[in-house]
């Protein structure tokens, strides 16, 4: 049987950055992850960096091509009404936000992991936990070859996503969970066009929310809230132009610059928590653990979160058996957690037209906004959010 400290399962953002914080502190850790290298790093999400990710990325000199490549943004526009009200957040806060790729983040922590001479298990099949409430869990897998496998371990860290397995290997009657929908999803697109504004926009119109960012100076990153039951195949390349066309109507015009789809995608928006981070020897971190509605860009942002908690957790337990900030995990991540779901869920439900609104709870969106664009106490709340807490 293979042995290691920490099984770590999930090569997303959490999985990824939890191994290399772990090995700065020369503790040994296995990455089962269940898609391709190439799946993973070809895998469009995320796009808003916190000031807070952009830091540790940097302290842990993982940030050259972030710092060469990233778009940092000192503000972005609210639009409603037919106008621009801009959140100046650099004024607001004296911090600013970058705009790089989550797949980019990902391809970054793969290259820092092999440059480690560790690897990755990438393909794993059939991925299960055992033993969690022993002091030496286990991990079965099949490899990329079809060879069964098994990872003895100190502790095993499911960083496998909303849809993974590591959070169902939590009794049901050990889970305490919290969980909202909403009637809407996101039709996201990435256009081989330039931006068509230098900063974000982010866009409540009567026919519902439409958002406006960028990967490069050459690709644009837009999203248009559309119904959760919704069909791809009922959105030709025209009418998605045509209905964004629509939802950024500028008064003085707005030209909506058009190109190539390079892939469209519809994701449901929704709020999870879980607030058993722990479950004997198997902490959650990331998606696992909580989702968030895309709309406060907080997603990936609390997956390096957590890690960053979990990491000094695991290097005092497993170097001094020092359970204290294990134990306290949950508690201290689920602060920043309820903060960015509550954030999430204020930006969701202010620009977000629900199916069959009522007239009131148009008028009570418009005055929260109008609020927002006019109050430098409102703007400077929702910026403090958006840019990232401080982390302490
Ligand atoms: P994931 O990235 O989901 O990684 C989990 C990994 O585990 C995956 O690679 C998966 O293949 C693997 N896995 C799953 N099951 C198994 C298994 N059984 N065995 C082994 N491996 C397994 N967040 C932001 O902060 N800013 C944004 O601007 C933003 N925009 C978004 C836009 C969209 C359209 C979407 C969909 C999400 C967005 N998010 C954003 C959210 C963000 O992408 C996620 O929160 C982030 O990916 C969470 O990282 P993670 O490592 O916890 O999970
Ligand atoms: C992006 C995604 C978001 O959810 C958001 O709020 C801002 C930008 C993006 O993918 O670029």
């Amino acid at each position: 049987m293979e042995r290691t400290q920490v099984g770590i399962v999930g090569a997303g953002p959490a999985g990824l950055l939890l191994a290399h914080l772990l090995h700065t502190e020369g503790i040994d850790a296995v990455v089962l992850e269940a898609r391709s290298r190439q799946y993973v790093e070809q895998r469009v999400r995320a796009g808003v960096c916190e000031h807070t990710t952009v830091a540790l990325l940097r302290d842990l000199g993982l940030a050259g091509r972030l710092d060469r490549e990233g778009l940092p943004h000192e503000g972005f526009a609210l639009r409603f009404d037919g106008a621009d009200h801009r959140i100046d957040l650099a004024a607001l806060t004296g911090k600013s936000i970058t705009v790089y790729g989550q797949q980019e983040i990902v391809k970054d922590l793969i290259e820092a992991r092999l440059a480690t001479g560790h690897g990755i298990e990438f393909e794993a099949a059939d991925v299960a936990l055992h033993d969690l409430e022993s002091e030496s869990p286990r991990i079965t897998w099949t490899d990329s070859s079809g060879v069964a496998r098994e990872l003895r371990c100190d502790v095993i860290a499911g960083c496998d996503g909303f849809h993974g397995i590591s959070r169902q290997n939590i009794p049901t009657d050990l889970l305490t969970s919290y969980d909202h929908t909403y009637p809407f999803a996101w039709l996201g697109v990435l256009a081989q066009t330039p931006p068509s504004s230098e900063e974000l926009i982010y866009a409540r119109h009567e026919r519902g929310f439409a958002l406006h960012s960028m990967r490069s100076p050459e690709i644009t990153r837009l999203y248009l809230q559309v119904d959760p039951g919704e069909r791809l195949d009922d959105w030709s390349d025209a009418r998605i132009w045509d209905e964004l066309a629509t939802r950024f109507t500028l008064d003085g015009g707005f030209t909506l610059r058009e190109g190539p789809l390079l892939e469209k995608i519809i994701t449901p928006l929704r709020s999870y928590v879980t607030e058993t981070m722990r479950h004997g020897r198997l902490f959650l971190a990331g998606d696992a653990a909580h989702i968030v509605p895309a709309t406060g860009a907080k997603g990936m942002n609390l997956a390096v979160a957590d890690v960053r908690r979990l990491a000094p957790a695991l290097v005092a337990l497993l170097r001094k058996n020092d359970s204290a900030a294990a134990d306290g995990y949950a508690e201290q991540c689920l602060s920043r957690v309820w903060r960015a779901e509550h954030f999430s869920y204020f930006m969701t439900t202010m620009l977000h037209r629900a199916p069959g609104a009522d007239p009131f709870t148009d008028r009570l969106q418009l005055s929260q906004l109008r609020y927002v664009a006019s109050s430098t106490a409102a703007a400077t709340s929702l910026a403090e959010n958006y840019v990232g807490l401080p982390f302490d």
